[in-house]
């Protein structure tokens, strides 16, 4: 096998979190990385020592022999990575969600889509997690088809970013666009539907109160609900809470239809995890019939080895692993597309909409999905 070479342009923690990953995958290296901050190159150096350190995007493209790009920079910052891109050195993109961060940017990455010669991925890590990939292999049948899905999230605050990007809406797109965009991709691979209409409720309760950034105080919102219509009259809904990190599960996901209800219970990062507890909670999938009854527990555990490269599961390791089929020619279109990633987008911008002003936002109003999948 020839070793396929990604760039990689940012390198923080979720781009350190890749570079764990990739260096678990056969037939695969870090050739180059584009890392601004001085200790984060630092540590990227440490973990590839291999890869050379650019100095700009520019200077990463002009690398030899690559043949993928991730791209692991603040949400603000990946559109505009992406026409650099375009103009300079098409190659295929693993690109972290969000997508976008503002609404007035749909025009570009239309034109984006349009034109870009090469596959673009876009990374929605929870889909890969074993504990959700068992769950939307079985959940349609299961239930006999999927009339309500819940999503819950009780977490920890955000972390400390670099230059304290993620503390402000104009960097992220807004809570529900950074953070929840993964869940706004799993309510539409779950239904297989397109939204229509997001109710959403919330605010900033209680973290990042008492920061302030050179006189500015964050605007992060740290708690919600969020009521999605679907076309073909499933409803989905998402419950985050950023100040619950105490909680067993940090991700709880339910699927009910006529026949059963399924479950997937999700722990947070095991190095949160306190050792005076013992070992961090496995995963479960439990399947709960209606007739006759009798819930059925079964345990998902992830390969420790995966656990240790990352924060999520072992899902950046799966998702790589697709990924590179792509890259190789042996699948020929993304499983996370374009599309997929400015969907989610969408539906999170739907949402903040809906907070801010107190109603009901019709999708179709918001002119925010791609045209393609806009629900009739
Ligand atoms: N899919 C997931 O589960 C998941 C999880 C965490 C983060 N993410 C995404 O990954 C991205 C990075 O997040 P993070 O948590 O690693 O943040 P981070 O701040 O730790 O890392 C971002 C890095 O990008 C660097 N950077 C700043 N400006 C840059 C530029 N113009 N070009 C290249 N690099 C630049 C920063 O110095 C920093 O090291 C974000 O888009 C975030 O939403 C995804």
């Amino acid at each position: 096998m020839t070793t396929t070479r990604y760039g990689i342009i940012g390198c923080g923690m979720m781009g350190q979190e890749h570079l764990r990953n990739i260096a678990l995958l056969e037939g695969a290296e870090v050739a180059a990385i584009f890392e601004p901050d001085a200790g984060m190159r630092a540590e990227a150096a440490r973990l590839a020592p291999a890869a050379r350190m650019a100095d700009s995007v520019a200077d990463l493209l002009a690398t030899p022999d690559l043949d993928c790009l991730l791209i692991a920079s603040p949400n603000f910052r990946h559109l505009e990575q992406m026409e650099e891109i375009a103009a300079t050195r098409p190659l295929p993109i693993l690109v972290e969600k969000p997508l976008f961060t503002d609404p007035a940017e749909t025009a570009r990455l239309a034109a984006f889509r349009d034109s870009y010669p090469a596959p673009v991925w876009v990374a929605m890590e929870y889909r890969y997690m074993p504990p959700i990939a068992a769950f939307l292999k079985e959940a349609q049948e299961t239930t006999g088809g999927i009339r309500m899905l819940t999503i819950r999230e009780h977490r920890f605050p955000f972390l400390h970013k670099v230059g304290g990007w993620n503390r402000f809406n104009r960097y992220t797109g807004g809570t529900f666009v950074e953070k929840c965009c993964h869940f706004f991709d799993l309510m539409r691979l779950t239904l297989g539907d397109e939204p229509v209409r997001v109710m959403a409720s919330g605010s900033q309760a209680v973290n990042h109160a008492d920061e302030d950034y050179e006189g500015v105080a964050p605007d992060v919102l740290d708690n919600g609900y969020v009521i999605v219509d679907f076309a073909r009259g499933g409803r989905a809904m998402l419950e985050l809470c950023m100040f619950a990190e105490g909680a067993r599960w940090q991700e709880e996901v339910t699927a009910v239809g006529p026949k059963a209800r399924i479950e997937a219970l999700v722990p947070g990062p095991g190095r949160f995890w306190p050792e005076h507890l013992g070992a961090p909670p496995v995963p479960q999938l439990i399947v709960s019939p209606r007739d006759p009854k009798g819930p059925e527990l079964r345990e998902i555990p992830v390969d420790p080895a995966l656990l240790e490269a990352g924060d999520h599961n072992g899902s950046t390791f799966y998702q790589h692993a697709r990924f590179l089929e792509l890259v190789r020619g042996e699948r020929a279109h993304p499983e996370v597309t374009l599309e997929d990633g400015w969907a989610a987008v969408a539906m999170g911008l739907a949402a903040q909409m809906s907070i801010r002003e107190g109603r009901a936002v019709a999708i179709s109003e918001t002119g925010l999905m791609p045209a393609r999948l806009r629900a009739a």
